[in-house]
């Protein structure tokens, strides 16, 4: 059951698509308050999980922290962190009673979950404007499914998506992309997409092309497809303000840019340098920029990545200009009491949340500050393109996903995961958000596989594929500058070849799974508690994760380990893709287990009386012979294979 709960004069983000009628109930748990802001309060049982906050560091369970909603350009993706890139303001309270409450406020909204008063659990935010669902049901399940009933239909990309992507910040010439492929390719290294980052574009302004490497980028495009290869170009947030730049001009002739509280455009430094930010909150502006993808999509483009859309800041003029005389001041001996005081005057200058409330918005006619609908920012930047996609290509999926989201986006396109880095503890991290980002709508996500920044290692890139094997999204990306980590980089190419092709036979399965959670509110990954509820141990399983209705995954996340513990809920079938292509299978009994896993070989457990679909190994997604489907697990067990054309959207 879902209650609304109005205060003052919400701000309409659209999160939600149901209309639902205002409820004067009280809250069936916790109170609520609208002295000096917004707060809710509940106490927390000790035996009380609190679930949901979609990207965010720290546990599955979220008790025992603080964290806000603000999207911020975060590139450390520590514990101590309390913001990232999104701002997903929806917890599940899962105890003797089953509550999930939706805050849908579009600004600064803080989350105390045990962490001011142990047990005491308190949402707050310095406004008085908002909604608040309460949705009660059965089961988490039940609640979660209520909710994304609510906010609509996840975003349902093509099925080549599901394939495996190379990315790299650094790829510059057309030899460049061409030559990851060629050694993809000749290397029997299963792919289907390429990304091109930042490079590929004239000077970084969006909607370009570089023209000397690319004079004519539709064949360079029906080059690629013509060996099953996507290219996904990245989209920024930010226009380069540069005269005669066709995208510049227009947004500022139409005034489609966010403004200062004077009228001026809006300048900040990302990129590109100089840019302006289109008004994504704005209608008008938000049509003009998705139209503006028509140009890349008429080249024979079908996937894009969003990025830079918290929006991220470098600089500003104000910034600037505020940091100068402190500047100055050390520069001319002044370092106060404080020797560090230089390198700490200069960090505040990019992602300055100050920035965030020097530019407006127009919207209804009135100016509205940034800061008081900054969550919304990279949320609209994506729903431009998702609306703009079913006008200009109304028959075809495309693949998008953006860094920054707010509830919402998830009808438009997927999340990758940010910058995260080749720590062995990020893989671990990778897993814990996948459940958190699907209960908030998100499905079409995964991490950038081996790490974005720093330096990654042959095993933890292994270890992480093996992960990446089961999440939609499976890329793998890294920062200019690291070291190089395609898998073809490291010795033995046939571990890698191994543990791609498994996630080639997985697809036909993943797929499925996929379409069924966006087809009926589901989650696709979920906690060991929501299936297993009555048992305890389950219930703080913070290591492993359902996978659609019949596995169970538990990578490995530790180095120089041969294997791991896994808890099982319940007897189940232990399966090892092996590197010749062979099976380990073993039922494993209810309880604890270490298992065995080799750097080249996949673990999966299959459910008691449970069984899925494996294909042969295929190099490219269009290339997978549904003909070759076998069934592995129990014997007897039946499953219902969903498949459809894959291109074809679904309305
Ligand atoms: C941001 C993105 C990263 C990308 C880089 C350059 O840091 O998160 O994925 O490679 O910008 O475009």
């Amino acid at each position: 059951m879902v209650k609304k709960h109005v205060y003052g004069t919400p701000f309409e983000t659209e999160a939600v698509v149901l209309t639902v009628a205002a409820s004067s109930d009280p809250f069936s748990v916790g109170v609520s308050s609208v002295e000096n802001g917004y707060q809710f309060t509940y106490e927390m049982a000790d035996t009380d999980l609190i679930f949901g906050l979609g990207e965010n560091t720290r546990g599955i369970n979220k008790r025992g922290y603080l964290y806000t909603s603000y999207c911020i350009d975060e590139k450390d993706h520590t514990e101590d962190k309390h913001s990232m890139y999104s701002a997903h303001n929806f917890i599940l309270i899962s105890g003797t009673s089953h509550v999930g409450l939706f805050f849908d406020y579009p600004s600064r909204l803080t989350f105390d979950l045990g962490y001011t008063v142990q047990n005491q659990l308190t949402v707050s935010c310095d406004s008085t404007d908002l909604y608040v669902y309460e949705i009660t049901g059965d089961s988490d399940e039940d609640v979660v499914k209520q909710f994304r009933h609510l906010i609509g239909r996840s975003y349902i990309p093509p099925k080549f998506a599901f394939g495996f992507g190379q990315s790299r910040w650094g790829y510059k010439t057309a030899d460049d992309f061409r030559n990851v492929v060629k050694t993809y390719r000749e290397n029997h290294l299963p792919i289907d997409m390429l990304y091109m980052d930042i490079d590929y574009m004239d000077h970084f302004k969006d909607f370009t092309v570089n023209p000397e490497e690319f004079p004519d980028f539709a064949a360079y495009v029906d080059e690629m497809k013509a060996q099953n290869i996507h290219l996904v170009p990245i989209i920024d947030a930010g226009v380069k303000v540069e005269d005669g730049y066709d995208v510049y001009e227009e947004g500022k002739e139409k005034n489609y840019f966010c403004k200062r509280a004077d009228g001026s455009d809006f300048a900040v430094a990302v990129w590109p340098g100089w840019t302006h930010f289109p008004d994504f909150l704005n209608p008008d502006a938000r049509k003009w920029f998705g139209h503006k993808y028509e140009f890349l999509l008429s080249k024979g483009i079908d996937a894009f990545w969003n990025d830079m859309n918290e929006p991220a800041t470098f600089y500003t003029e104000e910034g600037l200009a505020e940091l100068r005389p402190k500047l100055q001041a050390i520069l001319d001996g002044d370092l106060g009491d404080n020797p560090s005081r230089l390198s700490a005057t200069t960090t505040v200058l990019s992602h300055n949340p100050k920035d965030f409330s020097r530019f407006y918005h127009k919207i209804d006619g009135k100016m509205v500050c940034n800061e008081t609908v900054h969550n919304l920012f990279g949320y609209n930047m994506t729903r431009s393109a998702g609306e703009a996609f079913t006008e200009l290509v109304p028959d075809k999926r495309i693949l998008m996903f953006s860094r920054s989201s707010y509830i919402g986006m998830h009808r438009y396109g997927g999340t990758w995961m940010g910058d995260n880095k080749s720590w062995w503890s990020h893989i671990l991290l990778n897993l814990k958000m996948l459940p958190s980002l699907n209960m908030c709508g998100i499905l079409y996500t995964g991490a950038d596989l081996g790490g974005f920044l720093c330096n990654a290692t042959r095993d933890l890139v292994l270890r992480w594929l093996a992960l990446g094997v089961f999440t939609p999204l499976m890329r793998n990306h890294t920062a200019l500058g690291t070291r190089e980590q395609e898998c073809y980089q490291f010795e033995h190419i046939e571990d890698f070849r191994h543990v791609l092709g498994v996630r080639y036979r997985l697809v036909p399965y993943l797929y499925s799974e996929y379409m069924k959670a966006a087809l009926n509110d589901e989650m696709l990954f979920r906690p060991l508690s929501f299936v297993y509820p009555e048992d305890t141990h389950a219930r703080e399983v913070e290591d492993q994760l359902m996978l659609g209705h019949e596995i169970m995954i538990a990578p490995i996340y530790t180095q120089n380990t041969t294997g791991r513990y896994v808890y099982l809920p319940e007897e189940m079938k232990f399966i090892k893709f092996l590197p010749d292509g062979c099976l380990y299978e073993e039922i494993l009994s209810q309880g604890h287990h270490y298992v065995d896993v080799a750097l080249n070989e996949v673990p999966l457990f299959i459910r008691k009386d449970k069984c899925i679909p494996i294909c042969d190994v295929a190099e490219s997604v269009p290339e997978i012979d549904y003909a070759t489907i076998q069934m592995i697990g129990y014997p007897d067990a039946k499953y219902d294979l969903y498949d459809d054309d894959g291109v074809t959207p679904i309305r």
